[in-house]
């Protein structure tokens, strides 16, 4: 009898890289997890090791085989989900990074989008990419790479050096430099790509300065792109069969396949994306427009409400104000507080995106009081994620013109019971949450397992886990969300 077959997903987040097996019925066999480090040089700015990242997902692949005693040929194919926007350029010959790999999140080339926005670009950028001009995008940060490195620009215009987002970076360190691809969803991402034609813009390369031959080549989101370099994957050649921006990846894992089907993640960010079919849907209500995904020649199209800071407040309650030592107990402390005694945290640690775009905007805890307490400051952080989602929420029905009945949710901060109640609460919807929470894994396994005929679209399935409903009155919940819009204008007014 031949053995079983799998199919291996890497899922690298900004926060960690995991390695997770699944089987034919859509289940998960094994995971691996390794938490991944950022670099905080100076206020505003978020960095990461490259290099680091591809040994963590190295590392991952190894124990995700070893834990589960699978055989490496035993993986029918591998896909690839990842943190979108976050830049890396390195050198095509020694395979080394020219400097850190700039964090989506981070501000410091902030400068260089005041620049554009001065030079009157904004109009050209929202109509050819359905963004804005933002440092969460990539473009600026590789304009930073090669205005503040010394001999980049140069090199890059040699064609010896190759821009990738974590992406293209893994796929070409797997291949064993065989392939320097992005796919659409990724592209997308960039600032670069005109979403209409899914191709990188002339009129925008030029406009920033940017070499075409930096740039990887666009590929659909389902394929085989090639091979795992046998040194790199226990002497096998695995198809590399997807590629795809993590929050796309969870759309498909949700199984949003539909237009007006929407799913929200609590990640490092919060991201809300509803499917919008072939058409490309602009917002009025500060949202973007964005590819889902490119199968064949079909490109799903995808409205996004981003939030910069959403479970990684987690962390940083955590790691810098050392309020608990393991997240998994914070739901209990909120519950135990009751409220929060009218405190809110608005977590603009690196501005605010949807839907303010206001990349000044300063992070405040306001509405303290000599009795707040230690369980009344870790609710409001999460409640934080809630109120942030609801703004998304309500601008994405604005946008729809239709309410959303069902929020799907995942992602690490979705394991919160209190989350979810105070979020179906808040937003007076039902909140459902899946068996399988690791849906951003599984998004990239489907469209892997899609493009290997491991599945066809029928075998695709998540089971629903828990359906939160709402249990407070919406005057209730309204009179909370008007007061966190109220600290939300206080935070952007302040300017220190
Ligand atoms: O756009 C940034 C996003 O892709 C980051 O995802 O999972 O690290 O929150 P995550």
């Amino acid at each position: 009898m031949s053995k079983k077959e799998y199919i291996l997903a890497i899922d690298h987040g900004t926060t960690s890289t995991r390695a997770i097996l699944f089987d034919h019925d859509c289940q998960i066999k094994a995971v691996s997890q390794k938490e991944g480090g950022v670099d905080y040089p100076k206020p505003g700015w978020v960095e990461q090791d490259a290099t680091q990242i591809w040994l963590d997902t190295l590392a991952v692949m190894a124990d995700v085989l070893n834990k589960s005693g699978i055989a490496p040929e035993q993986v029918k194919a591998i896909g690839i989900s990842n943190q979108r926007e976050t830049t890396v350029i390195w050198d095509k010959k020694t395979g080394l990074p020219v400097y850190k790999a700039i964090v989506w999140q981070s501000r410091q080339t902030s400068d260089i989008c005041d620049r554009w926005k001065k030079e009157g670009l904004e109009d050209m950028i929202r109509e050819k990419t359905g963004l804005r001009i933002d440092p969460y995008f990539s473009a600026s940060k590789i304009v930073w790479i090669l205005e503040n490195v010394p001999g980049v620009r140069e090199k890059a215009e040699n064609g010896s050096l190759m821009f990738g987002n974590m992406d293209s970076w893994l796929v070409w360190k797997l291949t064993g430099g065989e392939q320097h691809i992005t796919d659409a969803s990724n592209a997308s991402r960039t600032l670069l790509c005109n979403i209409a034609e899914v191709a990188w813009d002339k009129d925008l390369l030029k406009a920033f300065n940017i070499p075409e031959q930096l740039l990887p080549r666009i590929v659909p989101t389902s394929q085989v792109y090639g091979t795992t370099a046998p040194y790199h994957f226990f002497g096998c050649e695995v198809p590399i069969a997807s590629v795809v921006g993590d929050q796309q990846a969870a759309l498909f894992g949700q199984l949003c396949l539909e237009k007006g089907m929407a799913k929200n993640t609590y990640g490092t960010g919060g991201f809300l994306l509803m499917n919008t079919g072939k058409d490309i849907v602009r917002s009025n209500n500060g949202l973007l427009s964005t590819i889902a995904w490119q199968i064949g020649d079909e490109v799903i199209y995808a409205l996004e409400g981003s939030i910069f800071v959403s479970g990684s407040i987690m962390k940083w309650m955590r790691d810098e104000l050392n309020l608990f030592e393991k997240v998994g107990d914070t739901a209990e402390m909120a519950i135990r507080a009751g409220t929060t005694g009218g405190v809110y945290i608005i977590p603009a640690f690196v501005g605010l995106a949807a839907p303010y775009w206001d990349d000044k905007a300063k992070a405040a805890v306001v509405g303290l009081t000599l009795g707040t307490n230690h369980d009344q400051l870790i609710r409001a952080g999460i409640e934080s994620m809630a109120y942030q989602a609801r703004e998304v929420l309500n601008a994405m029905e604005a946008d729809a013109g239709v309410p959303i009945q069902v929020l799907k949710v995942d992602g690490g901060a979705a394991a919160n019971d209190f989350l979810l109640q105070f979020q179906s609460d808040l937003c007076q919807v039902e909140v459902d949450r899946f068996k399988v929470n690791e849906l951003t894994a599984l998004g990239a396994a489907f469209l892997a397992g899609l493009a290997v005929d491991f599945w066809n679209k029928d075998d695709l399935k998540i089971e629903l886990g828990q359906a939160f409903k709402p249990e407070r009155s919406k005057d209730e919940m309204d009179k909370r969300y008007r007061n966190w819009k109220e600290a939300v204008k206080a935070c952007r007014e302040f300017k220190p």
